[in-house]
């Protein structure tokens, strides 16, 4: 068989080659934050599980978020923009109800006068990014393919307003180049989705960036979609491998499970959710003896113990070994940053990748749990690369990621105070033109891309913090490039660098 690109097979192995990730560079402390809102102490960071959120001054937008992963992924892999066929974004955050945030991004290819790039926006709250990385997959192994990357970038800036939902906030951005002969491959054949109408969150008022939340119904419909995906999931894969006599899929059959991430505690809940699932289906089988102590669950139904507080904490309490393996390694960046919307189980997988050696990564089998409020929620699955050598397409990608710790370590602490009067700003001026941020440049990670103006037809234009590549520091020449930083005080101590901008047009280096 002849594809479009005179290949004599359709292409193999297809998924992701490369992640990069951005976040910015601000954060509350969530201890603080119960401090100031006048909480019981723990709610927050023991009873949500989250220790720091991340945010954006008004400086930021979606737009400048996404343009600024989108070129650090390509500077990592010295691509040339002319090497990418497609480039779609997935986003909950609206500041344009016609343009989309891709059309923007065309921006930085300019000048590799490349403007064959196919795809635009896919939305619905935090599912977006799982249908651009479905889409771009499926392009790759399609009769449209033309031989080059697809893009995939997630992004969002999830702010709530004041009460009980704004500590499960969050901002950033991913970034995917995917392609085949991939060190990370989707399990063909092998997802189940579930889709329904819920009123759980949305955001009907395009004039506010908040949305309007039922957290109760949220977290609900989480479950509900959860053990709905994981069914079909389960039957999917026996139909697929029914080999050896052994009929059931469990947890078991995967190495880590990861899930969209809106606040840390729902999702090790999430893991106990998925062990009663095979509690529950394994009825009467060999694995009976695995569940001693928990009988008297066995006549239960899923639909009816979404808020059962005792099956929750046996279950939590049964997974709690499953846990630490296979999903706490997954959370060091929701637990730091806070829940991303569309990149948030992306921001897992890079934290998962980071926090493993490269031995533990070898061939691999990772669950992932896409969720959108509205909802639409996908299960799949991820094969890892067996080939973890010097120079594999694997350890370089594990290799590239080591920095995320210093990353997360060298933003900025600003107080409960501060931050409620930068969100303040941001919602006053949403929408506002024309209009010019007033959140200090000097404040951002170095090449981060930034809103200088929204003019009075709200057309924005950004710029780009310049880097400054050496400082000195007690005799010691540090580069200043995040991606590179080697003192995690770095940025905090010393973040007195040149604001000198490059404009959008004039930043693409020639290829
Ligand atoms: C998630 C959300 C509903 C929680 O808000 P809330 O109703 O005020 O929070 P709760 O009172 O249930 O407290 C949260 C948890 O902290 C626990 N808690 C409260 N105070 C505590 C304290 N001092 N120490 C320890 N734990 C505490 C509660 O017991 C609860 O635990 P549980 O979930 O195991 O019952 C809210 O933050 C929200 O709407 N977020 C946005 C939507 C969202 O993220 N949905 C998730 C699915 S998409």
């Amino acid at each position: 068989m002849n594809n479009q690109n005179g290949h004599h097979s359709w292409p193999e192995k297809v998924g992701i080659i490369d992640v990069e990730i951005y976040f910015p560079s601000f954060y509350v402390d969530q201890n603080e934050l119960e401090n100031h809102d006048n909480v019981s102490k723990g709610k927050y960071t023991i009873g949500l599980g989250q220790s720091k959120m991340g945010f954006c001054s008004d400086r930021e937008d979606i737009n400048s978020l996404c343009l600024t992963v989108v070129e650090q992924l390509m500077q990592k892999r010295g691509l040339s923009y002319s090497q990418i066929g497609r480039l779609e974004v997935g986003t909950e955050t609206i500041i344009d109800k016609s343009k989309s945030v891709k059309t923007v991004l065309m921006e930085l290819f300019k000048e590799s006068g490349n403007h064959d790039v196919e795809g635009v926006d896919s939305t619905n709250a935090c599912y977006g990014g799982t249908a651009a990385l479905f889409n771009s997959v499926a392009w790759v192994e399609s009769s449209a393919w033309d031989g080059r990357y697809a893009l995939v970038v997630a992004g969002d800036i999830a702010v709530y307003a004041e009460g009980n939902a704004r500590p499960t906030g969050g901002a950033g951005a991913i970034a995917m180049l995917i392609g085949p002969n991939a060190p990370i491959v989707l399990e063909r054949g092998l997802r189940s989705t579930y889709m329904e109408h819920v009123y759980d969150f949305y955001k009907p008022n395009l004039m506010s960036e908040y949305p309007t939340v039922d957290g109760k119904l949220s977290v609900q419909s989480y479950a509900k979609a959860l053990d709905k995906c994981y069914d079909g999931f389960c039957r999917k894969a026996e139909k697929l491998h029914k080999t050896k006599g052994k009929k059931c899929f469990t947890l078991k059959d995967l190495d880590a499970m990861l899930f969209h991430t809106p606040y840390c505690k729902l999702v090790q809940k999430s893991l106990g959710r998925l062990a009663f699932n095979d509690f529950l289906r394994n009825s009467g089988s060999e694995l009976e003896d695995q569940y001693r102590g928990l009988e008297m669950y066995r006549d239960l139904k899923l639909e009816d113990t979404y808020f059962n507080k005792e099956v929750e904490k046996a279950f939590v309490d049964h997974s709690r070994t499953m846990f630490e393996k296979m999903t706490k390694p997954s959370l060091l960046i929701a637990k730091e940053v806070g829940n991303m919307y569309t990149p948030s189980l992306y921001a897992c997988l890079v934290s998962y990748i980071a926090s493993q050696s490269i031995e533990a990564l070898q061939g691999i089998r990772v669950g992932m749990f896409s969720y959108g409020s509205g909802l639409a929620a996908t299960l799949f699955s991820l094969r890892f690369s067996d080939d973890i050598s010097k120079g594999s397409p694997l350890r370089a990608l594990h290799d590239s990621l080591q920095s995320i710790k210093h990353r997360l370590a060298s933003r900025m602490e600003v107080s409960p105070k501060r931050f409620t009067e930068i969100l303040k700003l941001r919602d006053n001026t949403h929408h506002q033109a024309p209009y010019t941020p007033i959140g200090k440049i000097e404040d951002l990670f170095p090449n981060t891309w930034y809103l200088e103006h929204v003019d009075e037809k709200h057309r924005r234009s950004y710029l780009q913090k310049k880097e400054t590549p050496c400082i000195q520091r007690n005799g010691c020449i540090t580069k200043m490039n995040v991606m590179n930083c080697e003192s995690t005080k770095v940025a905090e101590d010393f973040c007195k660098v040149s604001a000198t901008p490059i404009r959008l047009s004039e930043s693409v280096q020639p290829v």
